[in-house]
């Protein structure tokens, strides 16, 4: 071989030696200042928000065990890349229930039935195994909870308008800022008016109000939707909230409702927080409409909550047969469900 040739080999070789040498260093750089979120300061809270846990440290679900509920919700997770941590349900007597029922003094309400006593409990117990773990915050689903397709986005947009809302100040990195016990998700009816010291922003997955479906023991939740106008959502303190479908606890705030909703007195639980977010006992946002809402299989089959099936009310719906044909979700444009399901973004009536 001509030296000539030698010395261009061994040129090349050099250069591939550094070229190797930048990626590597390139891999490193990568790792460190990219990947570790607090290096990342081009990176906007809002980010966070759009994560797997959508900006809280862990999503778990409150489930009584497999059924169509958690096969539907894990669907959707996957669909929408969420994270789901679906703890088992520790088991409670009946003893227990019963006591709970007759907590505190006459002159207070109680869990109205015995199935608003279990659901009661449950919460308490996934909440404890919340603080346990010391999460810094956590969003608590039922495990028939449904939502947007866009549910992502949504959440990215919320962060900035709890942050806003909340005066959160630039040093604060976190998705959600840090006033608050309660960021309510989820529920069924809050009414949000001229007068309410509350925040407009933009979402183009909110419905249209005047098509909004209020359960019918809140028909009054629809009319009092002043400013809302379709693609618009509201941040505002809780007013009347009602519906735990999807609530989010900050580390502080899962410890206060513990000792606030510990003691029972009232009819149910999440009658109990609205209450407590009314007084003040407890710090609340909501978001109106609603983020998340429960999927409701098709009529012909009823829809039975476990709530309700505690209370021995209505019969057992043949879940085999009905988990093949779509049901809806009640104010959500997009269904996550009927999307990873059916392929559908399965309407609700009115939409
Ligand atoms: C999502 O963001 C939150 C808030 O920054 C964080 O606590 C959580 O760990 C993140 N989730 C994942 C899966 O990284
Ligand atoms: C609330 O304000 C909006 C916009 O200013 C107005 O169109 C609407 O009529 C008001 N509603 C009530 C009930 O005052």
């Amino acid at each position: 071989m001509a030296p000539y040739l030698k010395l261009r080999q061994r040129l090349s070789f050099n250069r591939l030696k550094y070229f190797a040498a930048a990626c590597i260093f390139a891999i490193i750089t990568y790792r460190y200042v990219y990947r570790n979120p607090a290096l990342r300061l081009w990176s906007k809270p809002r980010d966070a928000a759009g994560n797997s846990t959508l900006g809280f440290q862990k999503i778990v679900v409150l489930s009584e065990g497999p059924s169509w509920r958690t096969r539907g919700l894990k669907a959707a997770a996957k669909y929408s890349g969420i994270d789901l941590d679906i703890p088992i349900q520790p088991p409670l007597t009946d003893e227990m229930i019963h006591a709970f029922q007759k907590m505190g003094p006459a002159s207070v309400p109680h869990p109205s039935g015995r199935g608003e006593a279990k659901n009661w409990l449950s919460f308490l117990d996934i909440i404890k195994y919340i603080v346990i773990q010391d999460l810094e915050s956590a969003l608590i689903l039922e495990d028939d909870v449904d939502w947007d397709v866009f549910i992502k986005n949504s959440m990215k947009l919320l962060s900035d308008a709890v942050r806003e809302f909340t005066w959160t100040g630039k040093e604060d990195r976190s998705p959600y800022g840090r006033s608050w016990d309660l960021l309510w998700i989820g529920h069924c009816a809050e009414p949000t008016r001229n007068d309410t010291r509350r925040l407009l922003y933009d979402d183009p997955s909110a419905l249209h109000p005047g098509k909004y479906i209020a359960p019918h023991w809140f028909p009054w939740s629809r009319e009092y939707m002043d400013g809302l106008t379709p693609g618009k959502r509201s941040v505002q303190r809780g007013q009347h909230t009602d519906c735990s479908f999807a609530i989010a606890l900050s580390r502080h705030g899962a410890i206060k409702v513990l000792k606030f909703a510990g003691k029972g007195e009232d009819t149910s639980f999440d009658t109990r927080l609205k209450n407590g977010c009314k007084k003040k006992d407890l710090s609340c946002l909501v978001v109106t409409p609603e983020l998340m809402h429960h999927y409701v299989p098709p009529a012909e089959f009823g829809h039975i909550s476990t709530v309700a099936a505690a209370n021995e009310r209505g019969s057992r719906a043949e879940e085999e047969e009905f988990e093949h044909i779509m049901g809806n979700t009640p104010n959500i444009l997009r269904s996550a469900r009927c999307k990873a399901l059916f392929d559908s973004t399965c309407p609700g009536p009115g939409q």
